[in-house]
């Protein structure tokens, strides 16, 4: 029986890591390190720091591997979500099978592994997942990187919050935080709500403007556009609420 860790390591702050997470890392005998491409090398250069600054069990192997890519050219993007699960359940069956038998792997997982990530669905797929004790350490979303960030509380009392993407948003009719969001949707909602905007949150380059929706949004188009244009990535959380 080998075992397998999901790790949440936060969102870009190498000190959103749990004692919790930092033990799990230094119980594995290999820590998988996905590479996304030049584009999104600093990413792949955190988890490096994070094992490099906590990592200290000598025995511990890091195995970095190439993560396959979505085919955004594809007219059946939407559809071939299925296909690019499978290419990457065969890569993490290549990466445990390399696992010591009884021994532990480790996947570094964004945030948290439970909030708009796909790992544990895609462990589901693999033919060996029977053979696997599966554990998660949770860890700070970005959800929590953005309230913090504006020192706000994220639901009102009593009150519920709706969470979704930008492809899904709709008429904002409760407090909502949209994530995965590259066409900014919010230009879309009514210009009265207030906004917490919030991209690379909790790293060195965080940015956040908050305010009412139609006297901010073109600020943060121009924000958003600009940082892209120099990290050559962005990620980017907001919470829309009415006004009290
Ligand atoms: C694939 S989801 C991963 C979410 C992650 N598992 C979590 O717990 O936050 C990626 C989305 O999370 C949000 N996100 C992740 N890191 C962020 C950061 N440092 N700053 C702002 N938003 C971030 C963005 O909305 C991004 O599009």
């Amino acid at each position: 029986m080998r075992t397998l860790l999901l790790v949440g390591i936060g969102t870009g702050n190498p000190e959103h890591l749990t004692v919790e997470a930092i033990n799990a890392l230094n119980q594995a005998d290999r820590l998988f390190i996905p590479d996304k491409g030049a584009g999104k090398a600093d990413l792949a250069d955190l988890r490096r720091e994070i094992i490099a600054r906590y990592v200290t069990n000598p025995s511990v192997r890091q195995v970095t591997y190439a993560m396959p890519v979505r085919d955004a050219a594809n007219p059946d993007y939407a559809a071939g979500v299925d296909a690019w699960h499978d290419a990457i359940a065969e890569r993490f069956g290549a990466l445990i099978a390399d696992i010591p038998e009884g021994g532990t792997g480790a996947f570094l997982v964004w945030g948290d592994p439970g909030l708009y990530d796909s790992t544990l669905r895609i462990l589901e797929r693999l033919p060996q997942r029977e053979e696997l004790t599966v554990r998660v350490v949770p860890g700070i979303t970005a959800i929590q990187a953005l309230t913090a960030a504006h020192a706000i509380p994220l639901n009102r009392i009593g009150e519920p919050v709706h969470v979704t993407t930008g492809r899904r948003l709709g008429p904002v009719t409760e407090d909502t935080v949209v994530m995965l969001d590259g066409r900014t949707a919010f230009t879309d909602a009514d210009p009265d709500l207030h906004i917490f905007w919030g991209a690379y949150l909790g790293t060195p380059d965080q940015i956040t403007i908050a305010g009412r929706l139609g006297d901010v949004a073109q600020q943060i188009i121009e924000t958003r556009k600009a940082a892209r244009e120099q990290h050559g990535w962005i990620m980017d959380t907001y919470l829309l609420r009415k006004r009290d």
